[in-house]
Parts: structure tokens; sequence; C-alpha cells
């Protein structure tokens, strides 16, 4: 079924990772996974960025070497990658030599191809966006429009790409490919940026040296946007391995914040196609988490650490809490009782609850013996099946797009068909009345859905979707599930001995005051 190359972009190491940083992540996740249930070969990229000028700070503050810096706070991204169980494929540094030589490489490609010269680079520059502006981009006091921080004034001898050669291109690529930004509304905001005008863009620096060299000229080294975007390339055997390249090159989709969207969108395919190299599929960029409605920074000491939260509320928990509580591509907003509330409220009830009463009716009627199903006996014995093929239908199509909140919202409701289905078709009534033909059949359907459930909500929920799979008590690891085994209605296998019940997400009491957590003591789910 082909190949699927998905990255996330690659995190400045000046500091520790918080939720934003773990929800793209988390986010390129979910979509590596589900194309590895749909058969294809996924590549799963992400990674550090490690040069430039914030980073090189940031060292000179805590006294030690821009090296021993990120080497320093690498493993904490990976270790929360591990905690967090994201699946990549490589974890690239841009201090990794293959990628300081692909940088060199497409440099020099660009560089051939008459898009570099040298000139002189006079205006302002935002050290934390690691960004260039102009006078009349800045906020009043000379502040940076993104970031809101104080601006560096630069006059240096710089390289400039001719980023203005390309303004018509680029229009023309997002006018032939209307799917190469998402959201739409996104894609608006760049075309008008691009209809204004592109200027040429500085891509070296002379006045610090943690950085890439220029390969023809020693004294300059290379914008750290320009290092950074390579990443994608080098990840995929830029330059020397031209099979690996073919093979997974074009990306499929770029997933990032919307904060960096420009350089994605922008200055990304403009260097790709000055080397002739193709342009990524599809860019997509997700809104913005804040705290309790206010921007997260350090200063207001309200950073939301990824970890406290895995640790404290459940991996799985927050992984879900993160994609249904903000529609993916809109801004958010983090608090601690709207996680509990989404436990609670929807984990616990509606799907905890949901294996836990199948499971305890099959017990109780059945023995836990899945009985075979005995036909239709009712419009909704129909209705649930095509429920089912339709739920998976719709994923299919909205996961790879990055539509994560909407296909999630699919689930949902599928997950929610599937308590109404046992509601009226009430199991207990059928037992009572006598009518065993159809408890099997309800049964069984009850016991099928849960297994779809399983299978939709793994790119989501990995280790919860491993649990679901043992109550059912299917041997396949459920990252080893496939679509072609998986796609039709009647999987589960009657005469299956299953679990008696379980708990699959215990209901929570959160006490804001502490922020302690612990188990609810009634009504678990
Ligand atoms: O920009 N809400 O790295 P970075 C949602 N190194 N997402 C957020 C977020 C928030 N409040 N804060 C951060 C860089 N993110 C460059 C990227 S790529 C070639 C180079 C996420 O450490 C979001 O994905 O500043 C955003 O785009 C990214 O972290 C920025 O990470
Ligand atoms: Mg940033």
């Amino acid at each position: 079924m082909g190949k699927f190359y998905v990255t996330t972009p690659i995190y400045y190491v000046n500091d520790k990772p918080h939720i934003g940083h773990a929800y793209t992540t988390v986010a390129a996740d979910i979509i590596a996974r589900f194309n590895r249930f749909l058969g294809r070969d996924v590549f799963f990229l992400t990674g550090t960025d490690e040069h430039g000028q914030k980073i090189q700070q940031a060292a000179e503050k805590k006294g030690m070497s821009p090296k021993e810096f990120v080497d320093s706070l690498v493993p904490v991204f990976k270790d929360l990658w591990k905690l967090l169980n994201i699946s990549y494929d490589r974890f690239i540094r841009t201090t990794d030599p293959d990628h300081v030589k692909a940088v060199q490489h497409i440099f020099m490609k660009c560089y051939e191809n008459g898009d570099i010269y040298l000139g002189e680079y006079e205006g302002w520059y935002c050290i934390p966006c690691e960004t260039y502006y102009t006078e009349k981009d800045l906020l009043e006091g000379k502040l940076c429009p993104a970031c809101g921080r104080e601006v560096t004034k630069v006059k240096e001898e710089s390289y400039f790409f001719r980023l203005s050669k390309y303004q018509e291109k680029l229009l023309k690529l997002y006018e032939e490919n209307p799917d190469f930004i998402a959201p739409e509304f996104r894609r608006n905001e760049v075309v008008n940026f691009v209809k204004q005008g592109l200027k040429d863009l500085s891509i070296s620096r002379t006045s610090f040296s943690w950085g890439i060299p220029v390969p023809i000229n020693e004294k300059h080294v290379i914008y750290v946007w320009f290092d950074a975007l390579t990443n994608y390339l080098t990840a995929v055997g830029y330059p020397d391995d031209e099979e690996r390249l073919n093979r997974y090159w074009p990306a499929d989709l770029h997933l990032v914040g919307k904060d960096i969207l420009r350089f994605h969108a922008v200055y990304w395919p403009a260097f790709l196609m000055s080397a002739g190299l193709p342009v990524p599929k599809r860019v997509f960029a997700h809104g913005w988490w804040t705290v309790n409605g206010e921007k997260m920074s350090k200063s207001k000491r309200n950073v939301i650490n990824p970890f406290e939260v895995a640790e404290k509320f459940g991996v799985d928990q927050f992984r879900f809490f993160m994609f249904r509580e903000v529609s993916f591509g809109l801004d958010g907003d983090f608090s601690f009782e709207k996680l509990v509330q989404r436990i609670n409220g929807e984990l616990a009830n509606d799907l905890g609850n949901l294996f836990n009463r199948t499971l305890s009716m099959l017990k109780k009627y059945r023995g836990s013996k899945l009985p075979a199903p005995k036909g239709e006996f009712d419009e909704l014995d129909a209705k649930i099946k095509r429920k089912a093929n339709a739920t998976v239908e719709k994923v299919i199509e909205l996961i790879p797009k990055g539509e994560l909140s909407k296909a999630l919202d699919e689930i949902w409701q599928f997950v929610s068909f599937v308590n109404f289905y046992i509601d009226r078709r009430a199991p207990w009534t059928l037992r009572k009345e006598g009518r065993d033909e159809e408890l099997d059949t309800v049964l069984y359907n009850m016991v099928e859905s849960l297994r779809f459930i399983t299978a939709l909500l793994y790119p989501y929920m990995p280790n919860s979707a491993e649990k679901m799979a043992s109550l059912l008590k299917i041997k396949k690891p459920v990252n080893e599930w496939r679509i072609k085994e998986f796609s039709s209605w009647g999987g589960m296998e009657p005469e299956a001995e299953l679990e008696k019940g379980g708990i699959l997400f215990p209901r929570i009491e959160y006490d804001p005051e502490t922020g302690n957590v612990r188990e609810a003591k009634t009504k678990k789910g």
C-alpha cells in the first residue's frame, strides 16, 4: 500500500519540553500508528534543533559549551517520548554528521543554481524566534511581533537566498495543490502573505559561531532555519542514498504548530525548488495551547509539564484528552478540571463502562463464552454493522490528512451508538423473555463492536487498546493488527472465552488545591 513519511518539527533544546511539544509529537505518533495499521511502510521522524544563537546563549548562561548543553537536554526529550509511547523511527539531531553534510550540500545546490548571493543584512532579529524582521514588522517599543520580546539590531555581511524569485512559483504551488496547506484558513493566510511580496532571505550569520559553516566561506554559519528544515531530507538519505530518498521523499505530511507554518509553507518549498527537489505533499498547522486562558510562560509559572500530567493522570488519558478537547487545527485551552471531566465523563463512563457492562452481561448470560450470532432480528442489528464499517471508512479518510479530532469524533459517535444499541436492544429483557437466539446476536454484536473500537482507538491510546484486546482475548498484539484482516464485520471467533470484566479507566478525583489525584471510591467505569 505504499509508504507514508510523517514528521514533527525538530524542537529547540534550549529548555525542557512542555505540553506544546508533546502535542505535535503525539499527533504524529497517532498518524504513524494508523498508517502502519493501513499496511503502509511508515517513516516517522522527530528530533532536536540544536544550532543557532538562542542555543548558544542558553549554553553560555549555564557556563557550558553549546554541545555539552544540548547533550544534557536531548535525553529529557527522549525520555518524554518513551513515556508517551512515541513510535518514531529516527530521532534526528542537527549536530548529527550526516545532517551537517546534507545542509552543506543543499546550500551548495542552491548556490550553484544562482539562488544564493553575498550581501549585507541590516535589520532586526528575534533570537527566541530565530527570525528576521524589518523595522515596520515590529510592535511598538521594538518588540517581536510573534513573541513580544525584545529584538536585536543586526548589521553584518550575509548570504541571501533569492526568495523573491519564487513568489509566483509558490502561488502556483498553492493553487495547483489545494491540499498542500491545511487547515484551509491557514492556507489563505499563507497565500495572502506571499501575495504581499517576498523579499530575499538572509541565510547566514557571522556574529556568532554555533552553527554549520557555509562551505565556501568559513566566516559564516548557515541560518538555523535553513539548517533545521533540511533535517527532513537528511533523515531519508539526502544527498547520497538515492534509493532511500526516492522511496520516502517527498514527505507525506509535515506536522507543525501555526507559529512555524511560514517556514514550512513558504521558505521550505522555495529552498527545495531551488535545489531541484520535489516539495512535501502536505503541511498541517495545528493551533496553540494556552493554560487557563493564558499564554504559557516561565515568568507566569504556568508551563504544563507533560511528564507530570502523564504520570498523574495516565499516558493514554493525556493523549486522548489533547485530541478530544480541542479540534486539531484550532487553538485550545488546557486545564486540569477539563482533563478530569473528560477522563470521568468519556473514558470511565462512555468507554470503560461499555467494556465493563458488555463483558459482565456476557458472563451473566453466557458464562463469558461468546455466542455465534443467529441473524438479524431488528433494524438496529443491521445498523450497528453499517455504522462500524462506515466509521472505519471515515477514519481512513481523515487520519492520514491530519484530521485527528474529526476522526476521534467519528469513533466516539460509534462508542455512543454502541451504548445506545445496548440500551435499545436491552439484553436483560431478551433474557427475561427467553428470546435466546436474539440475545446471542445482540451479545455478539456488542463484543464485535468492541473489537472495532479497540482497533480504531489504538493509534490514540496504544496501551489501553492492548488492554482492551486482552479483555477480548485476542492474542495478536494490537500494533500488529492490519486493516486487511480487520476490515469486515465478524472477526470475533464465536466460542471464545472472554474476560469477565475489568476496569479500563478508573474514575478519578482531583483536588485543585493540592494538585493531588486519586481513584474515586465509588462508581467505577
Ligand atoms: O520552532 N501549543 O522549535 P520549538 C501548541 N526548532 N504547540 C506548541 C506550543 C503550544 N503552546 N508550543 C510549542 C522550533 N508547540 C524550531 C522548529 S522545524 C524544522 C524547526 C509546538 O521548540 C508546535 O509544534 O520552538 C510548534 O510549532 C513547535 O512546538 C515549536 O517548537
Ligand atoms: Mg518556538
